[in-house]
């Protein structure tokens, strides 16, 4: 085998109507919304990175806390040969993991950016020269088939992502992971924690305005790939706590009353003085829900690990 394999299971031109429906359907609906995947262009990739750095943004710095002390019970209770990583982006709090799993045969991340994933598997092949890469570029909301790497396998998703799914899309989501697991496969899952209102809200609403430029760049999204005429700096950026729900929202205020026509769907979207437009939804667990929701699709929660200071969790589930 060779030690690096790029499969694409997106069509080249699957981003560009994937954006056109969402931005069709999620501008002509009560109230307006549009997905969060679509913040991740480069600059969105980019400023994204800057978040994971600001004092107020917890989760990341949590997480890897978590990994870092973790790392060797979890490659201990998996004993994978095949580590599968969803949503891989550079890979980089991944290496930690990979550092504890010396028998591992085969790294499999999976990712919408083929620049993210050649990146990062150039880096780790440096240094794991004998590891086979098998890099998928592939959405895997929308269902995944894998290599056939040796088992066990381990099925990471890191980072709290999960909590930008609906609890509808979170059932139809866990299952499909489910579905690439035999019995004894494992899934690390990250899961930031519900926690005090105004921790929660500076960390999507910083100080230094990062998080209201990443909001923003959605815009910016839509009007270059879809030829619309709207000015970022017609919105403002809202985080606000949903405590029914426990998740953060973000929306895009309108500033004014104003009209963006976007070329590309023939399509002119009016919004009035201070409507807002949801563009992501980012979803906080407790330790019983998330047990539950694993349950609900075959896997059992074994292991719950936070940081020191409460604020996330990693989960390891077993497929049963
Ligand atoms: C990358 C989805 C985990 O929800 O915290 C950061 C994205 N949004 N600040 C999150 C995000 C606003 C982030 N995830």
């Amino acid at each position: 085998m060779s030690p690096f394999l790029l499969t694409r299971t997106l069509p080249e031109d699957a981003t560009e109507a994937a954006l056109r429906a969402d931005v069709l359907h999620g501008l002509t609906r009560t109230p307006k919304e549009l997905p969060p995947k679509w913040f991740y262009d480069a600059r969105g990739s980019e400023l994204f990175e800057e978040i994971t750095r600001l004092p107020e943004y917890y989760p990341t710095r949590a997480e890897r806390e978590i990994l870092l002390a973790r790392a060797p019970e979890i490659a201990a209770a998996t004993a994978a040969r095949t580590l599968v990583e969803l949503g891989s982006g550079s890979s980089e709090k991944t290496r930690h993991l990979l550092d504890a799993l010396p028998d591992l045969d085969s790294y499999v991340p999976v990712d919408v950016s083929e620049s993210a994933l050649t990146g990062a598997a150039k880096t780790l092949l440096a240094e794991r020269p004998g590891l086979n890469v098998h890099a998928l570029i592939a959405d895997f909301t929308r269902g995944l088939a894998l290599p056939g790497t040796p088992g066990p396998r381990l099925v990471a998703f890191l980072g709290g992502t999960i909590g930008n799914l609906l609890p509808a899309e979170r059932t139809v989501f866990l299952r499909s992971v489910r579905s690439l697991l035999d019995p004894g496969d494992c899934l690390l899952l990250g899961t930031d924690l519900v926690k005090d209102e105004s921790v929660l809200v500076r960390a999507y609403d910083d100080a230094a305005g990062v998080t209201a430029e990443f909001n923003k760049n959605v815009l910016a999204v839509v009007a270059r790939e879809l030829r619309a005429d709207v000015d970022p700096d017609d919105f403002d950026h809202v985080a606000l706590w949903n405590r029914e729900q426990e998740w953060i929202e973000m929306r895009l205020r309108a500033r004014s009353a104003l009209t963006v026509k976007i070329r590309e769907l023939d399509l002119a979207v009016s919004f009035a003085a201070g409507e807002e437009m949801r563009t992501e939804v980012s979803a906080k667990f407790r330790q019983e829900g998330v047990r539950a929701e694993l349950a609900e699709a075959g896997m059992d929660l074994t292991h719950w690990w936070t940081d020191e200071e409460g604020r996330f969790a990693l989960s390891l589930s077993t497929a049963s």
